[in-house]
């Protein structure tokens, strides 16, 4: 291979990953974002719970939460339907019907997390 054609290819690669990091941003742009607290700045754990749910939720319970495959858990409704957040950490843990159980592939800090995002952002 010439080094012309090398360096188009490296080009060209570059050019596909920064596309598809692109596509990744945009599809995250409508999860709702922390605010920023009194400090000037969002809650580190609600930051982490906002990635965790793009990461692990939003494909189901859709990008605000408002629902699709799974049910809707925003607005409030967590908060209502859970008093007890440690009842919906369990839910997110052990799963529940068709919701997958999350507890063997996120840590107790990932679900708990999680868990406050949905109850204070969403
Ligand atoms: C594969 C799709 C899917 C994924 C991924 C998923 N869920 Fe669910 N979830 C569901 C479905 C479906 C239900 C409704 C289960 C039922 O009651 O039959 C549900 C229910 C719930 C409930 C109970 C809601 C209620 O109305 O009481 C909570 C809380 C919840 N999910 C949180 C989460 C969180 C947090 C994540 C990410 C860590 C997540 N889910 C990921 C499909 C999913």
């Amino acid at each position: 291979m010439t080094l012309r054609r090398r360096l188009l290819y490296r080009l060209l690669l570059m050019l596909l990953i920064s596309a598809l990091a692109a596509v990744g941003a945009c599809a995250a742009d409508d999860v709702p974002e922390v605010p920023v607290g009194p400090d000037g700045y969002p809650d580190r754990e609600l930051v982490a719970g906002r990635q965790v749910y793009i990461e692990r939720c939003a494909n189901c319970h859709g990008n605000d939460g408002s629902g699709g495959r799974g049910t809707r858990i925003a607005d409030g409704r967590m908060v209502a339907q859970y008093p007890d957040i440690g009842a919906q950490v369990e839910i997110v843990a052990a799963g529940v019907r068709s919701m997958p159980a999350f507890a063997e592939v996120l840590d107790p800090a990932e679900i708990a997390a999680v868990v406050r995002y949905t109850r204070e952002v969403l």
